[in-house]
């Protein structure tokens, strides 16, 4: 194996054999490099500016020695769409980092996902001729995806026209992600910004993200996520869920969104759920959050729904204990600037709104919040002003104690 550049910590991709060229299929140089970057302390994969490398699907397996470091300063890409694809590689998942503690994804760089092709696959949803989608294989990578990890910093990157998710976190801990820039066109579907699932104590800090599907979705066993001076939009607005569906057992708690800005966006802040689910979904605080042209400011759905043929059911995911507090701006007047459609026989509980503002960005089509089965109390007055909410509890506390989870 060739030393790397000039300390013995760095460990240039080019070092490896890498061309960088963009044509060029880099990935036995980045196997290499990143098999001796792991094997040190503070061990730094760099992949340098001025080069835009293209590789294919990969896993990054660790546990490292502590320190490692992810250094995108140039351009990095997978192979452009699925004829491009290697047939023996997966198309889950583009770079897959894997049971890692202690690293860091950084740099001044762009990862390019070239989602075009993707995007435009038969199976997908079209925004051509009624929305029509035609049968065919679906499967798109997600570009970045931690799995199994821990102590994880994501700082700097520009990530751009994923295939699918931009970033999956599934069973991590300690996760930051700070001042990245996500953006894919508003019609590529299903690129998610930031998805969160199974994990514990992420933040994600001083960002800007717009795609065409969520800006953050936080799935089911999400504990402690902490959302701030994050701008969303073009896109569908930050969500948790959407949870429980084929009956499963959701649980997410202790969520916050703060200073926040949503634009030109199909949802703000929103809560969505399957009927048939269990669990629950509380203690989320979404404060301080600008609207601006949002269809669905501050939306719940116990009814979520990819037809319009799904069945009533009695259970459900619970929602309580949500407070929207400082959420001001503007929602485009094709949809209810609140709309709380909960679960007929599992109520919304302890629904908190205060100093919520919302106008119509055009117009003066003032309409009314909806409400359906959700308790709760606004202790200031809002705008529009809301009457739907039902007072107290449906049912002694304790009977709720015994849901959430
Ligand atoms: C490596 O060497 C180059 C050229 O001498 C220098 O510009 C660069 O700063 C060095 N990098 C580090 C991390 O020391
Ligand atoms: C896929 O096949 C190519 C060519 O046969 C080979 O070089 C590569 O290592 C294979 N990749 C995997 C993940 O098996
Ligand atoms: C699209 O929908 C419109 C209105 O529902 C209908 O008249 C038209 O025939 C549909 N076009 C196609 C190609 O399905
Ligand atoms: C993560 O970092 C914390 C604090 O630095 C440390 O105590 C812990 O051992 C690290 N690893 C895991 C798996 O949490
Ligand atoms: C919020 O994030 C933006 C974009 O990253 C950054 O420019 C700005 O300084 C951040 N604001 C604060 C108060 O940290
Ligand atoms: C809620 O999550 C935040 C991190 O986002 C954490 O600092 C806080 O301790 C958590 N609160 C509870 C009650 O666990
Ligand atoms: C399901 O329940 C909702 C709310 O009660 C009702 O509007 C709707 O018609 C029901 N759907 C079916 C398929 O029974
Ligand atoms: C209602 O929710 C708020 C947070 O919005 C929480 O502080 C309070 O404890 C909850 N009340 C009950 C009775 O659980």
């Amino acid at each position: 194996m060739e030393s790397p550049t000039n300390s013995t910590c760095i460990f240039d991709v080019r070092s490896f054999g890498a061309i960088g060229d963009a044509v060029t299929d880099d990935t036995q140089a980045f196997k290499s490099a990143w098999e001796a970057a792991c094997q040190v302390k503070s061990g730094i994969l760099l992949v340098p500016n001025g080069y835009s490398f293209m590789i294919q699907s990969m896993i990054f397996a660790g546990p490292c020695q502590t320190g490692f470091t992810f250094q995108v300063n140039g351009v990095l890409m997978p192979p452009d769409g699925p004829d491009s694809w290697p047939k023996n590689t997966s198309r889950h998942q583009w770079l897959v980092f894997y049971r890692m503690d202690g690293m860091s994804l950084q740099g001044a760089g762009t990862i390019d996902g070239k989602g075009e092709k993707w995007w435009n696959l038969p199976c997908k949803p079209h925004m051509g001729i009624n929305k029509t989608t035609i049968a065919g294989p679906c499967d798109s990578p997600v570009a970045l995806r931690f799995f199994m990890s821990s102590n994880v910093t994501v700082h700097g990157l520009k990530i751009r026209n994923s295939p699918q998710f931009h970033f999956r976190f599934d069973s991590c801990r300690n996760v930051l992600i700070d001042t990245i820039v996500i953006n894919s066109p508003p019609r590529s579907p299903n690129t998610d910004g930031i998805h969160v699932e199974n994990s514990d104590s992420v933040g994600i800090y001083n960002s800007v993200i717009s795609n065409g599907d969520d800006c953050i979705s936080i799935g089911s066993g999400s504990f402690n996520v902490d959302i701030r001076n994050v701008t969303c939009g073009p896109g569908h607005g930050i969500s948790i869920g959407s949870l429980g569906n084929h009956n499963s057992r959701a649980c997410v708690k202790n969520i916050t969104v703060s200073n926040t800005i949503i634009r030109h966006s199909d949802n703000g802040v929103r809560i969505k759920t399957w009927q048939g689910g269990s669990g629950s979904v509380s203690a989320v605080t979404f404060k301080e959050i600008h609207m601006d042209t949002v269809r669905n400011p501050i939306i719940i759905d116990q009814y979520y729904c990819f037809t319009k043929g799904c069945l009533n059911q009695t259970s459900a995911v619970l929602v309580s204990d949500i407070l929207y507090t400082n959420i001001k701006g503007t929602y485009d007047s094709r949809s209810r600037p609140i709309r709380f459609a909960c679960s007929d026989s599992i109520p919304c509980t302890n629904l908190t709104l205060a100093e919520v503002e919302l106008l119509p960005s055009t117009g003066n089509i003032f309409l009314d919040p909806f409400c359906w089965n959700a308790y709760g109390d606004s202790p200031t007055l809002t705008i529009p002003p809301i009457s739907c909410l039902l007072q107290g509890l449906p049912r002694p506390i304790t009977a709720f104690d015994s849901e959430k989870c």
